[in-house]
């Protein structure tokens, strides 16, 4: 078992908690406070506990000077402040003698943001390539670190693995509970066991596809992905998206699985992608060359239907077709609906599925909704979490 917040003294120290504040921003706008609001648990129990709350994060990914802009973490730290009613004190630097005299300067349950972490990849990588130097100077600057940001475990940052590997160190709360939410998907789960995996690309699932194959008995495929499949299977997809170098991969699979893997029977499907175009539902076979799958049909969901209402544990990865758009969003919006009017135990991975539950509002129906994209893929692909592992045992 890995150590939590709750295993240390936090009286008076001075506490990294390393967060994901990787939030949608649009003109200092938070679009999404979901993961801010997952991290507030943590923070509200360090200052409970009389600590000084030196909170890190990254936002986006930074490549060029012109991208400090647009991931400034300013509006989090402004949006914390209001959800936590205490004034969170923003500082621009990521190191620098402003923010050492700030955190000198800190009384108990005070608590600082820095800037974005990821701002010092301008300086040959160095946050994301876990610089040794880096992680020793943030570890530098408190007493114990805290992972909270499930959304990067999978990652080996100097802002989690550097930091912990120089500091007594554990798990907060969300990460905890990402991991015993998520275990319950690997772990015996409830049968009958249902997979849905959709979004764009196969190439992105074929780890949990690899690692859950045998573990479930259904797999239902929609989304950008199922087109590739379908090629497999022998269907035209006209000129919908299709990884042809994983079509082999998928015909084995259909070959293996003939029963558990389940794939759309119709598609709504369209020649051009913008919010007023002419759509038709086509079955198989009958999509033309110059058109484009882009969400499941009214009669795939009532197939799909039939395998979520028996099941007992349900995994939703990707959304079914294209839901940023009205005449596309039909298929992801019936699917969540359905999911959440289940008694099953429901979780939800991946941003865009996540997003997509806030949007049609089933939020409140669903079981757990991780907030990790990357990361809980990885966590059921089974692969080592280096941020995670790092993490002292009790
Ligand atoms: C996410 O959005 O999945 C996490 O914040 C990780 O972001 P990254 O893929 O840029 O590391």
């Amino acid at each position: 078992m890995k150590k939590t917040i709750k295993d240390y003294e936090l009286n008076g120290k001075k506490v990294i908690i390393r967060c994901d504040f990787n939030v949608p921003i649009e003109n200092g706008i938070i679009k999404d406070e979901t993961r801010i609001k997952a991290s507030l648990k943590t923070i509200r129990y360090a200052r409970k506990m009389n600590a000084k709350v030196i909170l890190l994060s990254h936002l986006g990914r930074i490549k060029k000077e012109e991208d400090k802009q647009k991931y400034t973490l300013k509006p989090v730290a402004e949006k914390l402040s209001k959800l936590l009613r205490k004034k969170v004190t923003f500082i621009d630097q990521t190191k620098g003698e402003k923010l050492e005299t700030a955190i000198n300067n800190m009384k108990n349950k005070d608590v600082i943001l820095l800037e974005n972490t990821r701002f010092e990849d301008l300086d040959n990588k160095k946050e994301s390539n876990n610089d040794k130097k880096l992680g020793e100077y943030w570890a530098s600057l408190g007493d114990i670190f805290i992972n909270d940001a499930f959304g990067t475990i999978h990652r080996k940052h100097a802002s989690n693995l550097g930091i912990a590997s120089n500091l007594p160190n554990g798990l907060g709360f969300l990460v905890e509970n990402e991991i015993k939410k998520l275990t319950k998907l690997i772990d015996k789960p409830k049968k009958p066991y249902t997979i849905i995996l959709g979004g764009s690309k196969v190439s992105d699932k074929i780890g949990v596809i690899s690692n859950l194959i045998d573990k479930v008995d259904y797999m239902l495929i929609c989304g950008g992905m199922a087109f590739t499949f379908l090629k497999a299977a022998g269907f035209g997809i006209g000129s919908s998206i299709c990884e042809k170098e994983k079509l082999n991969y998928c015909q084995e699979l259909l070959d293996k699985n003939e029963s558990k893997i389940i794939l759309p029977i119709d598609i709504i499907t369209s020649i051009q992608i913008n919010e007023n175009v002419k759509t038709n539902e086509r079955f198989l076979g009958e999509i033309k060359e110059d058109e484009i799958g882009l969400d499941i049909g009214p009669k795939t969901l009532e197939v799909f239907k039939q395998y979520i209402v028996d099941s007992k544990t349900i995994f939703l990865n990707g959304p079914a077709g294209y839901f940023e758009l009205k005449p596309f969003q039909n298929g992801t919006k019936n699917l969540l609906n359905i999911i959440a009017d289940t008694n099953a135990y429901t979780v939800l991975g991946g941003g865009d599925t996540a997003r997509a539950a806030f949007s049609f509002n089933v939020q409140d129906k669903i079981s757990h909704i991780s907030t990790g994209g990357g990361a809980s893929l990885a966590f059921l692909e089974g692969k080592t979490l280096p941020a995670l592992e790092i993490i002292n045992e009790k």
